[in-house]
């Protein structure tokens, strides 16, 4: 995909001096974008911003509406406050759950996790994937707004994968979304959908373990 694009063709870069370079290949960066939560300060540079968003702003969103708005936070007071809101958020959301697993994937999800939370001021970008608080609606059930949100924050992950740069969709700061919508001055009429920090990651990309797809799919008939 081209880091820029030009209004009159979007497929050509406005600088790139080889419009036709491919950055990764599409399959490669999906299958080893995964959640990234330990991140390096150095900055990201905003032209990469730009890329992940444009990426974002070509997902499909149901009737072509194109609900997502981006808040993209870079100030590190806003973060320092964010970070706050978020880690009590993630410290209420462990509060909540019985966990008694000791599985070890789990285990390594669980203090990658308690990392972000510990550490999301740290993380040079916070972009928030806002949608609009009030659905309209349907006379036909066309499914739940966040439809139209999650394939645009996948988009950002995505492109952001073949930049080299890290992500992960988080949602649990929507514990306190009322106090952070207000500390970034959004209007009321939006509420947050996703939060998804960006940075270059302090270890390597890989292939993330899954259940086998065969295993969980059905062709034709269910049994
Ligand atoms: C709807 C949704 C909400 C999520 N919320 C959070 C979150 O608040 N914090 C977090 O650290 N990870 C969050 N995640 C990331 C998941 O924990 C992660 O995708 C999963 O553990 C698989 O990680 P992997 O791709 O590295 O294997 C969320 C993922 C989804 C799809």
């Amino acid at each position: 995909m081209p880091r820029s694009g030009s209004a009159s063709d979007p497929t050509r870069p406005d600088s790139d001096p080889d419009p036709g370079k491919v950055l990764m290949d599409a399959l490669d960066a999906i299958m080893t974008t995964r959640a990234i939560r330990r991140f390096t300060t150095v900055p990201v540079s905003d032209e990469d911003i730009w890329t992940c968003l444009r990426a974002a702003q070509q997902a499909p969103s149901g009737g072509n509406r194109q609900v997502t708005r981006y808040l993209v936070v870079t100030d590190p007071d806003l973060r320092r406050e964010i970070g706050e809101y978020y880690r009590k958020s993630y410290d209420t959301y462990t509060g909540s759950r019985v966990d008694t697993s000791t599985d070890a994937t789990w285990t390594r999800i669980k203090a990658s996790a308690r990392h972000l939370a510990d550490h999301l001021a740290d993380v040079p970008v916070l972009v928030f994937f806002l949608m609009p608080a009030d659905r309209p609606g349907n006379a036909v059930d066309i499914g739940p707004l966040t439809a139209s949100v999650y394939p645009a924050v996948q988009n950002f992950c995505l492109a952001a994968r073949t930049l080299g740069l890290g992500t992960t969709l988080t949602t649990v700061i929507r514990a306190h979304h009322a106090e952070v919508l207000e500390l970034l001055g959004v209007p009321d009429g939006y509420e947050v959908a996703a939060m998804v920090p960006l940075g270059h990651p302090t270890g390597s990309f890989g292939v993330a373990k899954r259940r086998d797809v065969a295993d969980v799919t059905r062709w034709n008939q269910w049994s």
